[in-house]
């Protein structure tokens, strides 16, 4: 029998959660910079998937003592032996609590480890900064990627558990010895190859170095575990699984994102290596452009008289063409992006559609900007202030705040020249039919302190509404059908070309046309593709920047391209970049995200295998061959990834299609085998439910049978529905859960706009697994219960809470349910996965409501919300909350005013019904916990910062404290409204609200920073 993989039996998931999301606000160099795709997991959580669905926990009776061994001498001697010495006080614990210093415990700590900093600054309830919450000998740090030394004992750790599985009697000094010849072998070809001047020229000398390189890295790799990711998206999976050494496979359908996964984790390792040329050849090369371009010292490049040694080839070429493409297209398009008067190059056009007003006699055309502010930041208020003359609007720029009546309400139009409303119907119908007009309200300019605006110059004016080239539109459709998503298709915009003006559609056209020009001289082999497959992705970067449905946020005074929330919406007012001024969302700009990819992920020679191919191929990979598979399915019908990436897709079909014929070769990209839940493609929601668990189950059957270890699935949504389908699916592929782990993976808040995510995500580790027979689902019951409501105890302590916390108990119900063929109830009926998670559910909430603190009425209320939430019931009812075992007299809930009775109806009162009428109420220690909580619920909405310090102060100024887990609670179970919303500000800001306790013993008056 072969010892538990560590990810079936720890898992460090504070420390992976701390830099997870810290990982979401990192950009230079991070795979995400490179091309947009959505829903990307974060670097660290993949990383530590990988490395533990890899490597055996070393407490397992079955663990190879090979891989005991490598621990001790990796983790427990020289400088292991300090760094990755497991807690003496778990930091973030409420009680004094030393981490057992055990082989398991140095594994977890190699993964992950809160740094010293941390540890004191959590123990006495202080933040820390996130880039320094890791230790900086943690693995999955972000600093880590590139970190020889600690991928080196990754790696090895990672070939000794894979060898001590195939060879249990091989020692560590063989494993030892022999990895240090396999691994050692490629710097050393590396060098040989990377020293030999002018290796762009394909002699046969170089490709038999190339050759002895590719045959190293092979050597090696064999010995290394294959991991799988078949829904490769963005490519996270397969780069991290690379960089721990891995033969990393990855699949996507999708084109684009195999375009990208191909861009992120295969060219940079392959290509982003150094070159020296001779100076007759550099010059041959790049001429002077490139002799300026090598004597900036930002890239390192050397010139020693005789030769040049350029550290990474890739990056300084698709740098040389894509500034060539840049300044033929600028000489032919410029002209359309004037300077100003001081010849400033503008960063930007700030333009706003126009609605005719229905008033025949007035007709104005009105600029339908959602306000009149450019910026209304809380130092800065710029506005553009309308004047009317008879039916036209001129404007000038004014500063401060204004009082000027809007006239866009929710796309409904109030005329300022004649006061005609004209409806939302009409204008759209207006849209449809004749389009909408575009007039350029302002230019923004980049000044010495920040944004500046001004309005256009008549030459500015004259310049830019100058009538271009007339171009084709790209023709392909827009999801017409997907209008939950793309509301923008029923205002008659249809085509992928109609999102564009038509100055951008000519400058794209000019950049596509000077992107072919280039192809002509580029050579046709594997690298000179690769450089054009990067011009690609930029040309890409430069489409979406220049759309006329971006957003200007004039809070922030950023703007905000399209598809970031998989979605296109109708804007009535639009940023445009200026793709030629050289800052922020310009050309070069975009190009400078790629050359930073580049330089920053060109330093580990293992490069991923991608496919561009449904997954679910049982011929895929031969039987068992791949060790593990390691990946993140869509989540049901949260993303429509085809739908969304045919904006790129129409674009790289023009730039790389010649390149990559077989995968352009459809006219969109394809989108009945994609798996996913979108109604739209399957006619109906059951048939789109249906296809999803199929393709799932079909794609999880391959698998099962190609896979000998573990396969490990992220998910991140939180509706039952869609676990059920990805629980039956793992099911009906033979495969049982064998650990659940929750981990946060988003920015809190960041996911509001989608309430089908959650801010963690959970990771299960599956395995084949034998069903024992039947069972009786009473019995079942019991048993889930119990590992439910200790899963609940762990989780609640190591702050998951609400919806997130519910849904990361399905895994540990579904493991005990997987063990047998069927469960059925006392009456015989088989029960269904769907209904186990309901039951999951309901445990997990009964479990954290056994948590809930105080008297019966607080248990009453949170017992009542969990089972009727705030609608009203019949009498009756108010019976059920016997359920939930307390023990109190409905007249006093009523005299309490916790349940307010309408005629005879019933609801759970909110806070301002329970202690609205009363300001004593709530806020002495020995009033009810619900009472208190309702109070500085009240206290938080009126902005009484005072008194709610002093009620944090008086009653829960420990982050332990029980009116906190009432709160928490609350906070997993209200409907939207006022409620939660103080809820969730309150739990914002509980950290804040608790030192700022500690720190001031008597509050000052202000207002509190409440985070939104
Ligand atoms: C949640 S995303 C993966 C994101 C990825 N982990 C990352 O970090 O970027 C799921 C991916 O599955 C892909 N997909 C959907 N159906 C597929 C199928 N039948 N075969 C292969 N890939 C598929 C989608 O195109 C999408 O890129």
């Amino acid at each position: 029998m072969k010892a538990k993989k560590l990810i079936e039996v720890a898992l460090p998931i504070k420390e992976i959660s701390a830099e997870s999301v810290r990982d979401k606000s990192i950009r230079h160099g991070h795979i995400s910079t490179l091309h947009l795709w959505w829903a990307r997991r974060p670097l660290p959580v993949c990383r530590a998937i990988v490395f533990a669905s890899l490597v055996p926990d070393p407490l397992d009776e079955n663990c190879p003592d090979a891989f005991k061994y490598a621990v001790e001498m990796l983790l427990n001697t020289g400088l292991g032996k300090l760094h990755y010495k497991p807690y003496k006080d778990i930091p973030y614990t409420s009680i004094v609590d030393e981490m057992e210093d055990n082989h398991r415990n140095r594994l977890m700590m190699f993964i992950g480890k809160f740094s010293e900093t941390c540890q004191a600054n959590m123990i006495a309830g202080k933040s820390t900064p996130p880039k320094d919450q890791l230790d900086d000998w943690s693995l999955i740090k972000w600093e880590n990627k590139n970190n020889p030394q600690i991928l080196r004992i990754a790696r090895e750790l990672i070939f000794v558990a894979y060898q001590g599985d195939k060879r249990p009697d091989a020692t560590w000094e063989e494993l030892d010895a022999e990895f240090a010849k396999l691994y050692e072998a490629i710097p050393k070809a590396e060098k040989i190859l990377y020293e030999l001047k002018d290796r762009h020229i394909e002699t046969e000398k170089v490709k038999q170095l190339e050759a002895e390189l590719q045959a190293a890295i092979d050597a090696f790799q064999n010995e290394m575990p294959s991991v799988f990711d078949p829904f490769a998206g963005g490519g996270a999976i397969p780069l991290e699984a690379a960089r721990l050494g891995c033969r990393s496979y990855g699949n996507d359908i999708n084109p684009v994102a195999h375009i990208i996964e191909r861009g992120s984790a295969e060219f940079p390792q392959k290509y982003g290596k150094p070159i020296i040329y001779s100076k007759e050849e550099f010059e041959k090369l790049y001429g002077k452009v490139g002799e300026e371009m090598a004597k900036e010292t930002d890239r390192g490049i050397t010139f020693d008289g005789k030769t040049y040694r350029i550290p990474n080839r890739l990056a300084f070429d698709v740098e040389f063409y894509a500034k060539k493409i840049l300044a033929e297209t600028e000489k032919e398009v410029g002209y359309l992006y004037p300077v100003d008067e001081k010849g400033n190059k503008p960063i930007a056009y700030y333009w706003a559609r126009t609605a005719k007003c229905s008033n025949p006699a007035c007709g104005a055309e009105v600029p339908m900007m959602k306000s009149f502010y450019l910026a209304n930041t809380p130092k800065k208020k710029i506005y553009l202030n309308p004047e009317i003359e008879s039916n036209k609007i001129s404007f000038s720029l004014s500063k401060g705040k204004y009082y000027i009546k809007e006239w866009n309400h929710r796309g409904n139009m109030t005329c300022p020249c004649c006061g005609n409303v004209t409806s939302i119907d009409i204008i759209k119908r207006q849209s449809r039919e004749e389009g909408l007009k575009m007039r350029l309200m302002a230019i923004i300019n980049d000044g010495d302190n920040g944004k500046e605006y001004a309005l256009p110059t008549k030459e500015q004016q004259r310049l830019i509404y100058s009538e271009v080239p007339q171009q084709e539109r790209p023709k392909e459709l827009l999801p017409l059908k997907y209008i939950q998503a793309f509301p923008v298709c029923s205002w008659g915009f249809e085509h992928w070309g109609d999102i564009f003006s038509d100055r951008q559609i000519y400058m794209l056209h000019t950049w596509l046309s000077k992107y072919y020009e280039l192809t002509e001289s580029i050579s046709n082999n594997d690298y000179g593709r690769t450089v054009l497959t990067y011009l690609g992705i930029w040309i890409d970067r430069i489409a979406i920047a220049n759309t006329s449905f971006g957003v200007y946020h004039t809070g922030r005074e950023k703007l905000e391209r399209i598809l970031g929330r998989q979605s296109i919406s109708m804007t009535f007012d639009f940023p445009e970049s200026n793709p030629f001024c050289g800052k922020s969302g310009s050309a070069e700009n975009q190009l400078d995200w790629i050359i930073r990819y580049l330089e920053s992920e060109n330093k580990n020679e293992f490069s991923a295998i991608f496919a561009n191919a449904s997954s679910g191929d049982k011929l895929q990979f031969d039987r068992k061959t791949l060790t593990a598979v390691v990946t993140d399915p869509p989540y049901y019908d949260a993303i429509g990834y085809a739908d969304c990436s045919d904006f790129f897709y129409v674009w790289m079909k023009r730039t790389l299609g010649n390149l990559y014929p077989m995968n352009f070769a459809t006219p969109q990209t394809p989108k009945s085998e994609e798996c996913t839940a979108i109604k739209h493609h399957q006619d109906n929601e059951e048939k789109a439910r249906k296809h999803f668990e199929k393709k799932l189950t079909e794609i999880f059957d391959a698998i099962e049978a190609q896979t000998s270890e573990v396969v490990s699935i992220m998910y991140a949504h939180q509706s039952t529905q869609a676990w059920t389908t990805l629980c039956n699916s793992i099911l009906d592929a033979r495969m049982n859960i064998t650990g659940s782990w929750p981990m946060d993976t988003e920015m809190q808040g960041a996911l509001k706009t989608d309430m089908a995510f959650l801010e963690s995500s959970v990771t299960v580790a599956c395995r084949p697994s034998e069903r024992k027979g039947y069972a009786d689902f009473d019995e079942v019951k019991h048993d889930i219960r119990q590992l439910v409501k200790a899963e609940v105890e762990k989780l609640y302590g190591l702050g998951f809470r609400g919806a997130d916390l519910l849904t990361a108990c399905f895994g540990q119900a579904v493991s005990v349910f997987g063990h047998y063929k069927l469960v059925e109830t006392a009456e015989g009926d088989p029960v269904s996965v769907g209904q186990l998670l309901e039951f999951a559910r309901e445990s997990a909430a009964q479990a954290l409501l056994e948590g809930v603190p105080g008297e019966p009425q607080t248990k009453f209320y949170c017992g009542w919300l969990q089972m009727n939430g705030m609608s009203e019931c019949d009498f009756d009812d108010v019976n059920k909350y016997t359920r939930v075992g307390v023990n109190v007299e409905i007249r006093s809930l009523q005299s309490d005013k916790l349940l307010i009775t309408e005629g005879s109806k019933q609801h759970l009162a909110t806070a301002e019904e329970h202690v609205g009428s009363n300001q004593s109420w709530g806020t002495q220690p020995t009033d009810y916990m619900i009472s208190q909580v309702h109070r500085m619920m009240l206290a938080y909405r009126g902005g009484n910062q005072v008194l709610l310090l002093k009620l944090v102060r008086e009653l829960c100024p420990q982050s332990d404290a029980p009116q906190w887990r009432v709160l928490d609670f609350l906070g997993g179970h209200l409907p939207e409204g006022k409620d939660l919303t103080d809820i969730k500000g309150i739990l914002a800001s509980a950290e804040m609200l608790r030192q700022k306790c500690k720190e001031t013993a008597i509050p000052k008056v202000g207002t509190l920073d409440f985070e939104e």
